[in-house]
């Protein structure tokens, strides 16, 4: 099926995950914000890193609709209020958001791109879809650490961590408060461990 663009689904499609985007990347930076007054930096990193991504992935979406520049396109859609009290509580939020939509939204949005006839759209959709998987994984790979309380510590014998400001690098089964060479907070230390 070939669809007139202007009048397609997928048109809306695009603004709706143009807006996903942008209020991700804001959720994103709202949430880092909160983990750096926690002083948990590599939460504060990655929320900022990924916020970074969202915005490159709401630029590819908008740029398809370069043609309709000047004029709005209106849909209804629902959006999280994602405002919590912890990080853990902001980490999993965020995961199942990511979850939803490389499981739901942008398979959708591919499959309805792919039907109409659009085929680079609906492979963009896919593409971003497999990156938002990388993004819940990330997410929840932090959530666990931060629930089983060894974003610091060790559960299981020694461990190695390397400080964020100097590279100086611990290794035991407790972080220090403060990094032994730069003086830093245990907060900027991060588990070797982890691929992030
Ligand atoms: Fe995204
Ligand atoms: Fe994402």
């Amino acid at each position: 099926m070939v669809v007139d663009f202007a009048n397609s689904k997928t048109k809306l499609n695009l603004m709706k995950a143009f807006a996903g985007e942008s209020q991700a990347r804001e959720r994103y930076s709202i949430a880092a914000s909160f983990a750096g007054e926690k002083e948990i930096y590599i939460v504060q990193k990655v929320f900022l890193e990924i916020a970074d991504q969202e915005k490159e992935h709401g630029e590819i979406f908008y740029e398809f609709l370069r043609q309709f520049s000047g004029q709005s396109i209106k849909f209804d859609a629902d959006y999280p209020v994602d405002l919590f009290d912890s990080v853990l509580e902001y980490l999993k939020k965020s995961a199942k958001n990511e979850t939803d939509e490389y499981e739901d939204i942008y398979d959708k949005f591919g499959k309805i791109a792919a039907d109409e006839g659009f085929s680079d759209i609906s492979n963009k959709f896919f593409g971003i879809a497999k990156i938002e998987k990388t993004h819940s994984e990330k997410f929840s790979k932090l959530a666990k650490l931060v629930e089983s309380n060894e974003l610091f510590k060790s559960n299981n014998g020694k461990a190695k961590w390397t400080c964020m400001k100097c590279g100086n690098v611990y290794e035991g089964t407790n972080v220090p408060e403060f990094c032994p060479v730069c003086g830093h907070a245990r907060g900027y230390f991060v588990r070797n461990d982890i691929c992030l």
